[in-house]
């Protein structure tokens, strides 16, 4: 089956073309990181306007990449949830209106489902069931998934999203939205050990977590080095962005290993934007070596918004026979347990 994905729930306009026979046709991303760069995180209204701007051109731009017409689409899936409410409206409207134009099925999708499968457009993807950790800008959360839509949530955050967390320290920090790859980037030059940031809730039993205290922690780190005239040196602001994502990291993969032994399993599939860290990729991999489990990514621009990720998903639904009627919704919150399973 040959699917249009299309993803606008935030601040990227992603759409892409997968065909379950020969895999991924075409992809194409347009990001607004610059409309919202001066206001300092994303505006919800700029985000849909935007969308409305750069969805059309993006599947023109596809459908000629794969040298399909567009009555060669077989299916069209939509990101519907969770996100902004506009930002999803304009992507569901347009996906289910030429789902009726073409006489095709429609299809909503979860969000936080195309980054879980977007690891799936890899080679040696895993195989059910496995433990994921979903990192992103909105959400931190440890799944046990048994199938395509068997999904038991395990563990999440209390506050912070692990994403939105990086974002803030990167403010602090004096640097541009969306700051977790900034920060990254910073700690490479910050001496380890400068600093030592508590590891928050893994004392505690159970997979939840919270970033909130840390952040507060890092804000008066911030606080007590600055100098009189409120600036702080290039090398204390690495180290902190070091000591930061070291605390972040630390936690993370404290917990997911609490998740794979609870749940007698051996795979973790990482994804999200926060799964594109490369210190988090090598710890969990150094770490999980030891115990025998393997983890799972996607690759890099796969890890942050795309519409690969919604068309792969799409792909797997419609083929299972599953499809949405000519209502166009959009779910701000909706929770990963309320999806049919395949
Ligand atoms: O999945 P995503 O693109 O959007 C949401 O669904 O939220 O994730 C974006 C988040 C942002 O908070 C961004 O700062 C973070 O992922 N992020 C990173 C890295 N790349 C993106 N955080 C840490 N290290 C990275 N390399
Ligand atoms: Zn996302």
């Amino acid at each position: 089956m040959r699917i249009l994905g299309i993803e606008t729930s935030c601040d990227e306009t992603g759409v892409a073309i997968y065909d379950s026979d020969k895999g991924l046709l075409a992809e194409a991303l347009y990001s607004q990181v610059e409309l919202h760069a001066e206001y300092g995180g994303v505006v919800p209204e700029l985000a849909s306007r935007d969308h409305i701007r750069k969805t059309l051109p993006l599947i023109e731009q596809v459908l000629q990449q794969a040298g399909l017409k567009r009555q060669q689409l077989e299916g069209i899936a939509y990101t519907t949830g969770p996100g902004l409410v506009g930002a999803l409206m304009v992507g569901a409207m347009i996906g289910r209106s030429l789902a009726f134009s073409l006489g095709v099925p429609g299809i909503g999708i979860h969000h936080m489902e195309g980054h879980l499968l977007a690891p799936m457009l890899e080679d040696n993807p895993p195989e059910f069931p496995f433990v994921a950790l979903l990192v992103s800008g909105g959400h931190t959360q440890l799944v046990g998934v048994d199938g395509i839509g068997a999904y038991r949530l395990l563990g999440e955050s209390l506050d912070d999203a692990a994403g939105e967390a990086f974002d803030k320290v990167a403010k602090m920090l004096g640097l541009a939205y969306p700051g977790g790859p900034q920060v990254a980037k910073l700690a490479e030059s910050g001496e380890a050990d400068r600093f030592v940031f508590p590891r928050p809730m893994v004392k505690h039993p159970g997979l939840d977590f919270s970033f909130s205290g840390l952040k507060t922690f890092t804000l008066n780190t911030v606080q007590k080095h600055k100098n009189s005239d409120g600036s702080l040196s290039e090398q204390l602001r690495a180290d902190i962005a070091l000591a930061f994502q070291t605390a972040v990291v630390d936690t993370l993969v404290i917990k997911c290993r609490r998740a794979l032994k609870q749940e007698s399993m051996s795979r973790l599939v990482v994804a999200g934007g926060v799964s594109a860290n490369h210190s988090l990729r090598e710890k969990l991999n150094t770490t999980l070596a030891k115990v025998g489990a393997t983890a799972f990514y996607a690759r890099p621009e796969f890890c942050t918004d795309n519409g690969a990720m919604i068309a792969y998903a799409g792909c797997q639904r419609l083929m299972a026979g599953q499809s949405d009627s000519l209502s166009v919704n959009a779910y701000p919150r909706w929770p990963m347990d309320q999806l049919k399973p395949i």
